[in-house]
């Protein structure tokens, strides 16, 4: 059985004092949930998350990582660093990186590679754009961005993946896609992974993230193939957080 993941992306939100209260509401309100936690925060952040969390079930992580190991890249962040920080989890792929900095597959792929060679899980983001929607290329977009992964790494190593569908224009719109339709999508990238290694495709997590709330998180995870979510807004307030992580376990 694949153990559910609630992974919270704070994007870039947050101040020392504000997660202070955050951190604190997270760790008193989780109780002995048996869903898989963790938080990924802007990397100033990742000290007082270690601080904060160590001593609790909660993981965190980063948002991005470098594809280099080390030397003249200024502003980046390695991956031996969000080890030295003890992060479990890193975000790759997402589509601010991939629209905002000019992400490619490829690059998303060495960092993937980056990532896996740190011991870190990566969790690898693929999703169509409305418009990608509308042309019927969803499925198209979708196996693409992953398979662009999977064909850089290992055999061995697809059971270390999470994946994310976050359909681009779900993200911070209040739209979510459907059950149904954020499932089909979970089904074809099952199938992409499964592919590639039969057995541990069938036990990665498969998240969905985009406009999942409080309200409508049971929906979504009640699917066969949606195995946690990937939360952006409603991870910045303790209460909704705890209410997604609850509706899933
Ligand atoms: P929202 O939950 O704010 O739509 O963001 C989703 C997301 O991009 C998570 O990575």
């Amino acid at each position: 059985m694949r153990r559910t993941l609630i992974a919270g992306n704070w994007k870039m939100n947050g101040n020392q004092a504000a997660n202070a209260l955050l951190l604190a509401g997270l760790k008193e309100g989780i109780g002995a949930s048996v869903v898989q936690v963790a938080v990924c925060v802007p990397a100033p952040y990742l000290f007082q998350c270690q601080a904060a969390l160590s001593a609790t079930a909660i993981g965190w992580g980063a948002q991005d990582l470098s594809v280099h190991a080390a030397g003249a890249y200024t502003g980046e962040v390695s991956a031996a660093m969000l080890q030295d920080f003890d992060c479990s989890h890193v975000i790759i792929g997402h589509s601010e990186r991939r629209s905002n900095h000019g992400e490619d597959d490829a690059t998303v792929a060495l960092k993937v590679n980056a990532a896996l060679a740190a011991g870190l899980t990566p969790i690898v983001c693929v999703g169509e754009t409305l418009a990608q929607r509308e042309a019927g290329q969803t499925q198209d977009v979708v196996s693409r961005q992953l398979d662009a992964v999977l064909g850089t790494i290992a055999v061995e190593m697809v059971g270390r993946l999470v994946v994310a569908y976050e359909p681009v224009w779900a993200i911070g719109t209040g739209k979510t896609a459907t059950p149904e339709m954020a499932q089909a999508v979970h089904a074809i990238l099952r199938e992409r992974l499964s592919a590639k290694a039969p057995a541990a495709g069938a036990a990665v997590q498969i998240l969905y993230g985009g406009s999942m709330k409080p309200d409508n998180a049971r929906e979504l995870l009640a699917m066969p193939d949606i195995d946690g979510g990937l939360i952006g807004g409603a991870a910045l307030k303790a209460a909704d957080f705890l209410a997604i992580i609850h509706a899933a376990g």
